[in-house]
C-alpha cells in the first residue's frame, strides 16, 4: 500500500499505510496547531553528538500529525485543549552538523543554499541587517506552542535546562496570535486584517467542513492534495515516513506608517470617512474584517469570513486591483492571462503557519486607538510555511508575483504589503467596479514591511528524530 500524495487526504477514515504517514509526521503541516502563544529557539551543535543527543532526547515529545488530529476532535467535542506543540526543524548545515550522510538529507535546492544566500534573487536585505539569532549559522529550530503563555515560556526553559553545553541557544522569537474584534474566531496581523482565512486545505474532512459549514467551495476549490506540503524523509525510517520543507521570516510591521498611508490613499481617492476603509481593502485585497473587496466595496461579510471567491469578474481589477495583497499571492485564475493552466498557478501556493509577534497596549482593531499608540517596529509577522518545494512556492510568490511589477499586467506594481525592490508603483481605481473605463490613481505604497531574517528548514519525520 502506498500513499497516495495526488490526492487530499480522509484522516477519519485513513487506510493502514496512512495511519502508519500519520503516526511518524510531524504535527501542524496538515493543519495549524492554532495556538497563540509559541517560541521558536534556534540553536547551534558544537559537535555532533551533543548535537543528537539533544534532539534524540527530545523525539519522544515531538507532536504527531496523528495526536494533533485527535486532539482537535476532543477540542470540537468537549473544548478539551490539546497538549503544548514540540516541533523539531533541520536546517542543511544542521544536517551536515549532526553527521546525517548524504542519502539521508532533504535535497531541495533552496534548502540546501539556505535562505541567506538566495538574498539576491529575492531582493532581501543584507544578512548584516538581520536581527542577530536569525545571521548567525543556525542548525535547528525548535517551535513550541500552547494557548497559555506560560507553558510556552516554562517549556523552553525547560528545554534550555536540558541541553549540553555543546548545544549553543542562539536566541527565541516569541509568537503572540491575536484575534479579530470585528470577525469571530479569525485571526488577525499588526495592520489589523483578518490572517490565515485562505490556505490550501489537505484534509478532506476540513473541505467538507468549508462546504457545509463555512461558504462552500462553488468558485474556489481549497481542496489541495498531500503533496502541497508532504515530502518523503529520505532519514526516515519507514516507506511511510513524511516531512516538509518549512520558510520561516521574520517580518518587522512599520504600523503608523502603512496606516498614514492609508489615510492619505484615502484622501486621494476621494473617499468619504466611512469609504474609508475601502483604500487599504485595494492593498490587502480585503477589509480588516476579511470581506474580499471584490465582492463589495464595504466591509460586512464577516459571518463567515468569505473565501469562495475568484476574480473572473474582475477582469480590469476595478473592485480588487491586481497588486493587492491577497491577489497578487494567490491569483486565483489571473495566471490563465499569461497562459499558466490553473493547476500551474495553484502548484505555487504553501500552508502557511505564521504567527504575529510583540505586544500591543491597545488592540489593533480598538476603535481608540490613535496613531500615535501604532508601533513603528518591534511587532510584525513570523512568516512560516510548510511545501514540497521551496522554489516553486514560497521564493515563487515572493519572486515572481509579489516582487515582480509586471506580474499579472505590465506595470501592476509590486505586492504593497510584501513586495521588496523596484516597484514603479501601483495603481488603484477610482470607482470601484468601474470596469474598464475607470481611472486610475497612481501611487506608491511599500516598504512597511521589512525583513529581519529567516532561514530554510526541514520538518523530519518522527523516526528520523528519533534514530538520532
Ligand atoms: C493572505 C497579510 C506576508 C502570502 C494574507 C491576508 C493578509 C495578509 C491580511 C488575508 C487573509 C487571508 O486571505 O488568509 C500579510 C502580512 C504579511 C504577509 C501583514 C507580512 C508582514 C506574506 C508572505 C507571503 C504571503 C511573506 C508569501 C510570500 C499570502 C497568501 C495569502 C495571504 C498566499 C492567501 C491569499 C489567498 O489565498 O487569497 N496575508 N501577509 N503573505 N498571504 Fe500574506
Amino acid at each position: 500500500m502506498a500513499i497516495d500524495l495526488n490526492r487530499s487526504l480522509a484522516w477519519t477514515s485513513a487506510n493502514a499505510a496512512e495511519n502508519a504517514m500519520l503516526d511518524d509526521l510531524q504535527a501542524n503541516i496538515l493543519k495549524g496547531h492554532g495556538r497563540l502563544h509559541t517560541a521558536n529557539a534556534f540553536f547551534k551543535f558544537d559537535n555532533a553528538d551533543d548535537g543528537r543527543a539533544f534532539l534524540g532526547g527530545l523525539a519522544s515529545s515531538v507532536t504527531s500529525a496523528s495526536k494533533q488530529l485527535q486532539e482537535t476532535v476532543a477540542f470540537r467535542q468537549k473544548g478539551t485543549p490539546g497538549d503544548p506543540v514540540l516541533l523539531v526543524f533541520l536546517t542543511h548545515a544542521g544536517y551536515s552538523a549532526l553527521g546525517i550522510p548524504t542519502n539521508q538529507t532533504p535535497t531541495d535546492e533552496a534548502f540546501v543554499d539556505g535562505m541567506a544566500a538566495r538574498q539576491e534573487a529575492l531582493n532581501d536585505p543584507d544578512k548584516s541587517s538581520w536581527d542577530k539569532h536569525l545571521s548567525a549559522n543556525i542548525h535547528a529550530m525548535i517551535l513550541l506552542a500552547d494557548t497559555h503563555g506560560e507553558n510556552v515560556q516554562a517549556a523552553l526553559k525547560l528545554l534550555l535546562k536540558t541541553k549540553s553545553k555543546g548545544v549553543v541557544h542562539l536566541g527565541t522569537d516569541i509568537g503572540l496570535g491575536m484575534k479579530s474584534l470585528l470577525s469571530e474566531g479569525e485571526g488577525i496581523e499588526h495592520f489589523g486584517y483578518v490572517d490565515g482565512r485562505s490556505q490550501p486545505l489537505i484534509l478532506r474532512e476540513d473541505v467538507e467542513r468549508e462546504r457545509d459549514a463555512r461558504d462552500g467551495i462553488s468558485v474556489w476549490n481549497p481542496e489541495f492534495p498531500l503533496k502541497t506540503a508532504l515530502v518523503n524523509d529520505p532519514g526516515g525510517k519507514s516507506e511511510f515516513s513524511f516531512g516538509s520543507y518549512f520558510v520561516y521570516r521574520k517580518l518587522e510591521q512599520n504600523v503608523r506608517a502603512f496606516k498614514k498611508a492609508e489615510k492619505n490613499l484615502a484622501k486621494a481617492l476621494n473617499l468619504r470617512p466611512k469609504q474609508a476603509e475601502l483604500a487599504g481593502a485595494m492593498i490587502v485585497g480585503r477589509f480588516e474584517d476579511g470581506t474580499p473587496v471584490v465582492l463589495q466595496k464595504e466591509d460586512g461579510i464577516n459571518a463567515p469570513v468569505m473565501n469562495n471567491f475568484d476574480y473572473k469578474d474582475d477582469e480590469f481589477g476595478s473592485k480588487c486591483p491586481f497588486h493587492s495583497h491577497i491577489r497578487k499571492t494567490n491569483p486565483r485564475g489571473d495566471s490563465g492571462i499569461l497562459g499558466a493552466p490553473l493547476e500551474d498557478e495553484r502548484s505555487h501556493i504553501m500552508a502557511r503557519r505564521g504567527i504575529t509577534y510583540g505586544k500591543r497596549l491597545t488592540h489593533p482593531n480598538s476603535k481608540s486607538l490613535t496613531i500615535d499608540e501604532m508601533p513603528t517596529k518591534g511587532v510584525g509577522l513570523l512568516f512560516m510555511a510548510y511545501q514540497n518545494n521551496i522554489q516553486n512556492q514560497f521564493e515563487f510568490t515572493q519572486r515572481f508575483w509579489a516582487n515582480n511589477q509586471n506580474f499579472v499586467h505590465d506595470d501592476t506594481g509590486i505586492d504593497p504589503v510584501i513586495g521588496q525592490g523596484p516597484s514603479g508603483g501601483q495603481a488603484c481605481p477610482v470607482e470601484w467596479g468601474g470596469g474598464e473605463k475607470t481611472k486610475k490613481m497612481k501611487f506608491d505604497f511599500r516598504n512597511f514591511v521589512s525583513m529581519k531574517g529567516g532561514e530554510y528548514f526541514f520538518a523530519p519525520s518522527l523516526s528520523m528524530l528519533k534514530s538520532l
